[in-house]
């Protein structure tokens, strides 16, 4: 057996999705740049191509669009009865991860456990899958953030939606999001959200869409390779992206800028960094030892969105930071860069997200990502859809005989009834 705590250096599997090379910060989607399918492309015709592999024709976009746009619409009311039992304070992540694997509930016809194994073996079956996941999700994050906020979705007349949703336009995907939201408008008492905000959330979905196999993406076909359905594996994809040393980062960033609050407390910070007291959120990566090229695009992005509500403060300082941290040995002899999260809160703030939003925005752009992997591995090589069922190296105790509770003296863990309830409760209790 090898020992590689963290996969430092295990492929497990092969993957024609995404490339990147991390000593050059070079990252490539079926081939294409990001540089240029951000700037020529929209998230939804970038999710064609990380799920079918090239670039789709104007009529094949369009119906692709279409067929997402249709689960957009509506959310079904179980979701939103499911939403509403959880408190409104929670995280925003709470609820999406619990309404994802909710979801698994409204499609038995689509469970391996249920319908058996064979059951994606239909490529119908996968793209409903990929589609209503795909459309649901905007609408699902939306209803979330407005339970919060203790407003219902609005209800938008019919016609006013088919003209938002018209499959020629990849971009409703978000402008119907922000709309649905009320964010986005360059000024209050607006119609809708300013193109200039619509294209800077595109732009950011469409660099979150994948990454190859970043935990979360390794979570999802960790999942997928045990035969479980498919809103159960994105319900725990969901659940890896949240920690914040992973999509959770792009909202600890924010909260990092906050309590530096200027740029005379900068150095302070970095030596607390430097003395490992604290972490430089937003920085480093496990594959990339240059500049994220993720990062100069959302950096790009943020001052858009900033030539339309203005520049936040905190702008200054992260910029700041970054000169001071990539001139400090610390960073620079472990190659430590801004990456993808380092500047995205400032954009998702600017735009109006809560913080504890931002790592849904994430999801949003990273399911496009996690269904094509869920599809690749599902009519990938045979010899590739072995269970995940990695190995040890056993450091417990040798055998020994079992001893009865009253020759075990008073060594063990002493039992501690007020531990017993989480903190949380005993708090709201
Ligand atoms: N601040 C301070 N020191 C750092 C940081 C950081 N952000 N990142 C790495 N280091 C240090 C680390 O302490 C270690 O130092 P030493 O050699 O003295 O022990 C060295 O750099 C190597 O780091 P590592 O932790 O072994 O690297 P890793 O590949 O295991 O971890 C990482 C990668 C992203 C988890 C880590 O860089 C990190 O925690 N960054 C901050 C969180 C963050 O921004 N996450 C978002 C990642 S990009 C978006 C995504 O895909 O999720």
């Amino acid at each position: 057996m090898s020992y590689d705590p963290g996969y430092m250096n295990t492929a497990v599997c092969t993957s024609r999705i995404t490339f990147i090379d991390g000593e050059k910060g070079i990252l490539r989607y079926r081939g294409y740049p990001i540089e240029q399918l951000a700037s020529k492309s929209s998230f939804m015709e970038t999710a064609f191509l990380l799920l079918y592999g090239e670039l789709p024709s104007e009529a094949q976009l369009k119906h692709f669009c279409a067929r997402v746009y249709h689960h957009q619409t509506a959310l079904h009311a179980d979701i939103v009865a499911l939403l509403q039992t959880i408190r409104h304070d929670a995280h925003c992540m709470t609820s999406v991860i619990s309404a994802l694997a909710a979801m698994s509930a409204l499609h038995p016809e689509a469970n391996p456990a249920l319908e058996g194994q064979a059951v994606y073996s239909s490529r119908k079956t996968r793209e409903s899958q990929m589609f209503t996941l795909l459309g649901a999700f905007p609408t699902l994050a939306a209803h979330v953030l407005l339970r919060r906020s203790g407003s219902s979705v609005p209800c938008l007349p019919a016609p006013s939606l088919s003209t938002l949703l018209d499959p020629a336009r990849p971009r409703a995907y978000v402008e119907y999001f922000l709309l649905l939201l009320g964010l986005g408008k360059a000024r209050p008492g607006e119609e809708g959200p300013d193109p200039r905000v619509v294209r800077a959330l595109d732009v950011i979905l469409l660099a979150h869409a994948d990454h190859e196999l970043n935990c979360s993406t390794a979570a999802l076909r960790h999942l997928t390779s045990s035969g479980v359905d498919v809103y159960t594996a994105v319900a725990g994809a969901t659940g890896a992206l949240y920690g914040p040393l992973h999509g959770g980062a792009t909202e600890a960033v924010l909260r990092m800028l906050q309590q530096i609050g200027t740029e005379e407390r900068i150095p302070a910070f970095l030596e607390a960094v430097k003395a490992k007291e604290a972490k430089l959120m937003g920085f480093g990566h496990r594959v990339y030892k240059n500049y994220d090229p993720r990062a100069v695009l959302v950096r790009e992005v943020a001052y858009e969105v900033f030539q339309v509500y203005g520049a936040d403060p905190l702008i200054h300082v992260a910029t700041a930071l970054e000169t001071a941290a990539r001139s400090d040995n610390y960073f620079v002899s472990r190659k430590l860069y801004p990456n993808i999260d380092f500047y995205s809160g400032l954009v998702y703030k600017a735009i109006g997200f809560p913080l504890d939003f931002f790592p849904v925005l994430f999801t949003m752009g990273r399911m496009a990502g996690w269904l094509a992997h869920w599809e690749e591995l599902l009519i990938g090589p045979e010899e590739e859809k072995k269970i995940v069922r990695p190995r040890q190296i056993y450091l417990g105790p040798a055998e020994r005989a079992f001893l009865p509770i009253e020759a075990r003296g008073h060594d063990g863990i002493a039992a501690e009834p007020e531990r017993l309830l989480p903190s949380t409760t005993r708090a709201r209790l």
